[in-house]
């Protein structure tokens, strides 16, 4: 762990302590105190949401905001901050086969998982009553004012999710070689998800429930949720095995060619580096790592023959083997999930200065995504043995690159590659 990461995280650690004592210190002075048994049943609700998460994107949803939020406007921010903190120390949570839970989780992850709640808690309450004040919070209050629950629910969600994304983009830049406004941006959209759009209505709905018809309630509410979860892995699933068949597609691809085994799925470990230090869209970087493990597709209409051949290609066969570009782009045009990647594989040989195949392409004509995977073919050919001559070595290969800076290579993509070989990330 970097000095830079151990600072960032001790100063989360006195932060979520000196912020639960100022809380706890203001709930004592509460008239209504919360009953224990609700706090272990919301604490219970908070563990099971929390344990239910769904693997999307890079980051994963759970519908455990919704107690979170529920708990905010029962009983305030003191009594949520100690069920949401113990939601994430005690979550079982699942990572490929194996079952991830606070006995086999690095000490420091938890508690930063629990701290950064009690500040998310407190500081989004805190903004939020600034602009909204809350008159009471309904832990059975008699009467329900809908206003006085939606206003701060909207607002308390929004800034949750805010402070959140700021904390844990805060911890990944003093981890990782991207900016805090990289990451910042990456998860905003997410959280902003799972808050907003999935938690926020959920949450209230709980609340009001649960000041209706306690804990029974309560808990014939969550067995929709809980179809609704399982429905929502479902398509998740769905993704998962579209990414399994084009691996699948591409290692069966690179097996025809005996000299390019490993090669799409390199390829798109380096085109996925390139597209991420640019700071490419969530979007852009998936569509880039498909197309690039799919880029070579079109070798399946070109005879074995001809890809194997031990030596030179003569003119003629070297243009049969071109034409996998736009064999490649046949065979993926019409499937729709795979739409976006369709000009990455018919113009991945196109070149900067428009002396590529097969179009001819030049300068902005050609996508910026097109060049990431480009660049990254042309380094893994040339790192690999060929036919005709044995692999380069790496500091020939970096000149040539830059050397083919606004020639071959789009001048961008040449120095984020190389910048992420001088700082060893590739
Ligand atoms: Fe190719």
């Amino acid at each position: 762990m970097g000095k830079q990461t151990k600072i960032y995280l001790g100063f989360i650690y006195i932060l979520g302590s000196a912020l639960l004592y100022y809380l706890f210190k203001g709930y004592t002075l509460l008239d209504v105190q919360v009953s224990s048994l609700h706090i272990a049943f919301f604490m219970a609700l908070a563990i099971v949401t929390e344990s239910l998460q769904v693997g999307y994107r890079d980051t994963s949803i759970s519908i455990g905001f919704a107690v979170n939020l529920a708990a905010y406007t029962l009983f305030g921010p003191f009594v949520t901050a100690i069920i949401v903190s113990v939601g994430f120390l005690f979550r079982i949570t699942k990572k490929g086969d194996q079952r991830v839970h606070f006995l086999n989780t690095p000490w420091f992850k938890s508690l930063f998982n629990a701290m950064n709640m009690i500040i998310c808690v407190f500081l989004a309450s805190l903004f939020s009553e600034f602009i909204y004040p809350v008159p009471q919070y309904l832990y059975f209050s008699e009467t329900v004012d809908f206003m006085n629950l939606l206003i701060p629910g909207v607002f308390y969600s929004s800034f949750f999710a805010v402070i959140n994304a700021a904390l844990v983009g805060g911890l990944f830049s003093t981890m990782a070689p991207n900016s805090f406004k990289h990451y910042f941006k990456e998860l905003i959209g997410m959280t902003f998800l799972s808050t907003l759009s999935i938690g926020m209505f959920l949450g209230l709905i709980l609340s009001v429930l649960f000041n209706s018809l306690g804990v029974t309630g309560s808990l014939l509410f969550f067995l929709p949720i809980l179809y609704a979860r399982y429905t929502f892995k479902l398509y998740v699933d769905m993704k998962d095995a579209y990414l399994v068949t084009i691996r699948a597609l591409a290692s069966s691809m690179d097996a025809k060619d005996h000299y390019t085994l490993g090669h799409s799925e390199r390829v798109s470990e380096y085109s996925e580096a390139i597209a991420r230090k640019m700071n490419l869209g969530y979007d852009e970087v998936e569509n880039i790592r498909t197309a690039a493990l799919l880029h070579d597709i079109g070798k399946i209409g070109v005879p074995d023959t001809i890809l194997n051949k031990p030596g030179r290609l003569n003119e003629e066969e070297y243009k049969i083997c071109q034409r996998h570009a736009e064999i490649g782009h046949s065979i993926v045009h019409g499937i729709s999930y795979l739409n976006k990647c369709e000009e990455i594989i018919r113009s991945h040989h196109e070149r900067y200065d428009g002396k590529g195949y097969p179009d001819g392409l030049a300068g902005d004509k050609i996508a910026l995504e097109t060049y990431v995977v480009a660049l990254a073919d042309a380094y893994d050919a040339m790192s690999s043995d060929r036919p005709y001559r044995t692999a380069l070595p790496e500091e020939k290969i970096l000149s040539i690159i830059a050397e083919e800076r606004g020639f071959q290579f789009h001048p961008n993509v040449v120095d984020v590659f190389l910048s992420l070989k001088k700082d060893g990330t590739l």
